[in-house]
């Protein structure tokens, strides 16, 4: 992921999220060094990813895929891709964080092998207050 593609991850990410990232939380990501990673068909973008990596540990910070492209195996090949690439540079763990409402991301994660590890209560902004997250995990080694 490049600037030049946040116009592009914008208009996917405003299109799929009731609560989007902004297009700072993008920039501030590629800035800070994180794994930001975009997968094209041609000139259309289908989706992207963004990984922070630290001490061993790896986090899914953003996994999403272009709405008109979803259930075609392109978010398998992405969550496929974050893993092996936290495990190449030493991961032993990814984590992720997926809202409880979010059943077709849970079972992606369930069918990848993650498994649930805690709740961080409040975590994400919903529409009426805040909805918890689930904390997810799953083994690199
Ligand atoms: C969640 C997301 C990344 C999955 O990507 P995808 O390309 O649609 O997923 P895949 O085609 O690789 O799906 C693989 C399997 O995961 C499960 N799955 C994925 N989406 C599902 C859904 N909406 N409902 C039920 N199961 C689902 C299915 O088992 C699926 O296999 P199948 O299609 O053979 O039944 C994508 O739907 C997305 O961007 N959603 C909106 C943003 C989001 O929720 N991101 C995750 C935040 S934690």
């Amino acid at each position: 992921m490049r600037d030049a593609d946040l116009d592009a991850v914008m208009a996917i990410e405003s299109a799929i999220y009731t609560h989007p990232w902004t297009y700072g939380n993008f920039a501030d990501s590629l800035r800070a060094g994180y794994e930001c990673r975009t997968l094209w068909l041609g000139t259309e973008l289908l989706g992207y990813f963004v990984l922070m990596l630290a001490a061993g540990e790896a986090h899914l910070l953003n996994l999403s895929i272009a709405a008109a492209q979803q259930r075609a195996g392109y978010g398998s090949l992405l969550l496929r891709e974050a893993a092996a690439l936290a495990r190449g540079r030493g991961g032993r763990s990814l984590f992720l964080e997926v809202r409880p409402s979010n059943r077709g991301a849970q079972a992606l994660y369930t069918r990848f092998g993650f498994r649930k590890i805690g709740v961080r209560r409040g975590y994400y902004p919903a529409h009426s207050g805040r909805e918890d997250a689930l904390v997810l995990t799953l083994t690199l080694e």
